[in-house]
């Protein structure tokens, strides 16, 4: 069986490869990471798509069985041009906004996302389908993505600038949170260092593997599984990466 590809605009989607690892650890991944033109987030929807399809190109040239946009902000921009492109199954992502507001119970849910995922309208749809009793509030957290690029995760600079952002929010009206970005679960141990105890904090990645098990069939990899890992169309050895992050 062919590989399953993985797209993310930097290393935010190798903690939605980590989930695919474990559930499917005989299949084989190519991982692309678009880190020269990270982060999308703070683009235009028109350079985003560009590099974008530059990278699914690439991807699909590697003779992939299907892909994982492991990216919010790619989804939002380009999917529906993906699967226009593309014969091959194209998994995307969106902020798991439906299962944060029936883990808030009655009460509100906060999503975090990148600048440009919250300015698309594919956001806004998606609240509009799912959020009959205005419930949604959101909150770019972008600076995260920089920070998770540059291998920065110390206590030390995370937590003063969740708090900073936070410090407007009244949080005890929150039952959920949503990591609408990729890079996000990095920082779950600040997260939940910094939000009351009982908030939840809902994520996508295993909802998406759930979406490429679905598509592929669990039983059609049969090992030795592997890793191959790309940063915007150069090998790199993944070992490397996987150490940076301890992963
Ligand atoms: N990891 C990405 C996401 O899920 C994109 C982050 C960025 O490049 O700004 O939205």
């Amino acid at each position: 069986m062919a590989a399953i590809g993985f797209f993310d605009s930097g290393i935010g989607g190798l903690t939605v490869l980590q989930e695919a690892l474990q559930r499917l650890p005989n299949a084989q991944y190519l991982y692309y990471a678009d880190s020269d033109h990270a982060p999308y987030g703070t683009k235009s929807k028109e350079e985003v798509l560009l590099h974008f399809i530059r990278a699914m190109d690439f991807i699909v040239d590697h003779g992939v069985a299907a892909i994982v946009v492991a990216c919010n902000t790619a989804t939002s921009v380009g999917i529906e041009a993906a699967r226009a492109r593309y014969t091959i199954p194209i998994i995307g992502m969106e902020p798991a906004v439906k299962p944060a507001l029936a883990a808030a119970g009655n009460k509100r849910v906060l999503v975090f996302a990148t600048k440009l995922t919250l300015q698309l309208e594919k956001f806004r749809n998606l609240v509009e389908r799912v959020d009959a009793d205005n419930r949604v509030d959101y909150l770019p957290l972008q600076e995260l993505v920089q920070f998770a690029e540059r291998f920065e995760f110390s206590d030390e600079l995370i937590l003063p600038y969740l708090h900073a952002q936070l410090a407007e929010i009244d949080l005890s009206q929150y039952g959920a949170v949503v990591l609408g970005c990729t890079h996000f679960p990095f920082f779950r141990p600040q997260f939940k260092a910094v939000l009351p105890p009982d908030v939840q904090i809902v994520d996508g990645n295993i909802g998406t593997i759930n979406n490429l098990m679905t598509r592929l069939g669990k039983d059609t990899f049969s090992g030795p599984g592997g890793v191959r890992y790309f940063i915007s169309g150069k090998e790199t050895n993944f070992n490397i990466i996987r150490q940076k992050l301890r992963m």
